[in-house]
């Protein structure tokens, strides 16, 4: 044997070996730059074929060549068997639960206030009943508010809504925010043809505040008008609204006499309940609650409104949507409704994904 070919056989079973032991690509990559780099070994042995003569790099070139393909192969071998071995550290390691319960996504986290899902529910029953949906201005005029409705200046009505007034005008006329949601049955009497059928949610103000009452609380109005509607539609109306609202077969209410400036007669009505237990239950016990008023529309609103009161007739209700929300959802005190506190609305507050309808349930 050759000195050249004691040199490549010595070469090749250094470099065999520790391609066979090199237990990471790094390690493997440490050999590769030994053996075939600018200035591995293999490399360097290639280098003197240029100074040899014809015969002897016949003999030398087959022998060195033979050699580096066969240390490169070995290296190309080792390297995807150390990968193979890596990916499968990777996976033993890196598992994923797919048993794990999905993150919630944005509109999931998100909750609707009870007032809005309350309103929601409410629109819900009546839009199933024919009902349009209507909205005034919270700023109101001392006309809309009071004088149409039949509550002129000086009637002792107007002290017991707390009213909040804003600067006297030029014409010594003062705006306000409307104390009830009723200024909506004049707004739409003047600017719609009749028969009328609608409710109108929203926000309304009075300078009280505790535990059950804030300044700003929401009321829905409801009103039929028409040239037949009598005080049976009012009862069958309201008792349909309370079953589907509160979500049970049947419930019992007691209509009392009251007193209303825009209605004649006027009714305030209770619903049976029990308020024994920390959560009141509706449709049963011995105790009465009072959860709106309403009555037959007083003539002197037709008139104002500019429907002939010979000719047309109709019921009106007004119901607190705050307080019908706290009765539903067992939330005891009114003025956390309006504090904007993030914990208070994910515990009470609803998916916004679930929206309320007679057909897929009012609340789940
Ligand atoms: N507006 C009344 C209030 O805020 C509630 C009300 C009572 C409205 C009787 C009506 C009604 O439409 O007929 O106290």
């Amino acid at each position: 044997m050759s000195d050249l070919q004691t040199e490549a056989k010595t070469l090749e079973d250094q470099f065999t070996s520790a391609i066979a032991d090199a237990e990471t690509l790094d390690a493997l990559e440490q050999v590769r730059v030994a053996a075939l780099g600018k200035k591995g070994r293999v490399s360097e042995l290639m280098k003197g074929l240029g100074k040899m003569s014809p015969e002897e790099r016949k003999e030398a070139g087959p022998l060195l060549n033979g050699l580096k393909t066969r240390i490169a192969d070995a290296i190309t071998a080792r390297q995807a068997m150390l990968h193979e071995a890596a990916l499968e550290v990777q996976l033993e390691q890196e598992r994923v639960d797919v048993t794990l319960p999905v993150a919630a996504a944005p509109a999931e986290q998100g909750r609707i206030h009870p007032n809005s899902q309350v309103m929601d529910e409410i629109v819900a029953i009546f839009a199933d009943m024919g009902f349009d949906v209507k909205e005034g201005p919270d700023i109101e005029t001392d006309e809309y508010n009071f004088t149409a409705l039949n509550i002129p200046p000086e009637h002792p009505a107007r002290q017991m809504h707390d009213t909040f007034y804003f600067h006297e005008q030029e014409d010594g006329s003062r705006l306000l925010l409307r104390t009830h949601t009723s200024p909506v049955q004049v707004r739409t009497m003047r600017s719609e043809k009749p028969p009328h059928r609608f409710i109108a949610p929203g926000r309304t103000f009075r300078c009280d505040s505790d535990q059950t009452h804030t300044p700003m609380f929401h009321q829905v109005e409801g009103m039929v008008i028409d040239e037949t509607t009598h005080m049976g539609h009012l009862r069958w109306t309201l008792e349909e609204f309370a079953r589907a609202y509160f979500e049970v077969d049947s419930v019992e209410m007691r209509f009392r006499p009251s007193y209303f400036p825009f209605t004649e007669p006027s009714m305030e009505v209770d619903i049976r309940c029990d308020r024994s237990g920390k959560d009141v239950k509706i449709g049963q016990g011995d105790d009465w609650m009072e959860i709106l008023g309403c009555g037959m529309v007083n003539p002197n609103v037709l008139s104002a409104s500019g429907l002939d009161p010979e000719v047309y007739q109709g019921f009106a209700f007004g119901i607190g949507i705050d307080r019908l929300a706290m009765l539903k959802y067992g939330a005891p005190d009114l003025r956390a409704f309006f504090d904007g506190d993030l914990r208070w609305l994910k515990h009470y507050g609803f998916s916004a994904l679930d929206v309320p309808s007679l057909y897929g349930g009012l609340s789940r």
